[in-house]
């Protein structure tokens, strides 16, 4: 199969980065990076979480950073809703989509949403049935699809049984994650065939955490396979509060560099995605995780290595 010619981008910084951040981040500075990253061309954007406050603080602003945002039309503003009480905060703030997470692994399922992965999906049925009915969309995600920070390895029969669940309950696309950064590029493979016996490689997204080094080796394993939606983060911010040494997501600059580089088309342009990145990683206090970045920046003569 050739690769695809267009790959569609979920830039995730905004939520998957910001939210293992230990310093506060105002709402302003949340707004500020997702005016930036539509302004660099991206259409779809994971904004932020509806979830406890006493479990995840960083994200305890949605609301506010919701309202604040000057939505661009044609932009895909989503947000992560783990029950009905999220579904209630964040209906209201008008999601494009709702991602609902659950996970290929038991004990990360217990630590990261209090729950085992059947009780998920029992609790996010009428949440997908809800949004569905408010014509908002959904995605779900599947973490651990490859390896667990507290299981290890993670058979692909258990991404195929989530798949299959999500299915089900009228999941409408999937997120296949690495949230470990863990996978090498074959079992990356293994995870997105599972993952195809219940969704079109349409309605599949990659979704790959770069702790290992790995995750543009795996892209370019999912791409062989015609997947053409990933998710990744703006200056490779972040991790996960629940896998514990895990590093963001790999950085979007990174991947758009690849992408075009190989021909294929992202409508991303690459040196507004560079100054979204240094936004946020100048309000942080640090150079951006992200080596085509610090390159860029470097021919710009920004940054001195
Ligand atoms: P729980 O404690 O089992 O919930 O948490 P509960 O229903 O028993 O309620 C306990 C308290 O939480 C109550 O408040 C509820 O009102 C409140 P109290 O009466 O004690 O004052 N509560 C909520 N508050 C705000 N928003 C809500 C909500 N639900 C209950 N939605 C829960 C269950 C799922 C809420 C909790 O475990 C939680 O918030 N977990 C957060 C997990 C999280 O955000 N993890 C990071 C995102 S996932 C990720 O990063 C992976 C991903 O990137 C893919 C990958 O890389 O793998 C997507
Ligand atoms: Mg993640």
């Amino acid at each position: 199969m050739g690769l695809p010619k267009f790959v569609q981008l979920i830039d995730v910084g905004p939520r998957d980065g910001l939210q293992n951040e230990k310093q506060p981040v105002p709402a302003e500075v949340k707004i500020g990076l997702v005016h930036r990253l539509q302004q660099a061309g991206l259409t779809e954007i994971e904004v932020t979480s509806f979830v406890s406050p006493k479990w995840v603080p960083q994200m305890a602003d949605a609301p506010a950073v919701m309202a604040g945002i000057e939505r661009q039309s044609g932009v895909r503003y989503s947000v992560l809703v783990p029950n009905m009480k999220g579904w209630e905060g964040a209906v209201g703030c008008k999601p494009d989509e709702i991602v609902v997470f659950g996970a290929a692994s038991e004990l990360f399922s217990q630590k990261n949403i209090n729950c085992s992965i059947t009780e998920s999906i029992e609790r996010f049925a009428p949440v997908v049935q809800a949004a569905l009915e408010a014509g908002v969309r959904v995605r779900g995600a599947i973490s651990c699809a490859m390896a667990c920070p507290y299981e290890g390895d993670v058979a692909p029969e258990r991404v195929q049984l989530v798949a299959r669940l999500m299915r089900q309950i009228g999941v409408q696309r999937v997120d296949v994650a690495d949230t470990i950064g863990a996978a090498t590029p074959r079992q990356t493979q293994a995870a997105l065939e599972a993952a195809l016996k219940h969704y079109a490689v349409d309605d599949i997204s990659g979704h790959f955490h770069d702790t290992y080094g790995q995750a543009l080796a795996n892209t370019y394993a999912a791409l062989e396979m015609g997947i053409w939606n990933y998710q990744s983060s703006v200056a490779g911010l972040g991790g996960c509060p629940y896998a514990r040494g895990a590093t963001g997501n790999v950085a979007t600059e990174d991947l758009v560099y690849m992408l075009h580089g190989m021909g294929i088309e992202t409508g991303i342009n690459l040196e507004r995605l560079v100054d979204a990145g240094q936004y946020i990683s100048q309000t942080l206090g640090r150079e951006p995780n992200s080596r085509a970045a610090r390159a860029l920046l470097n021919r710009r003569g920004v940054v001195h290595a």
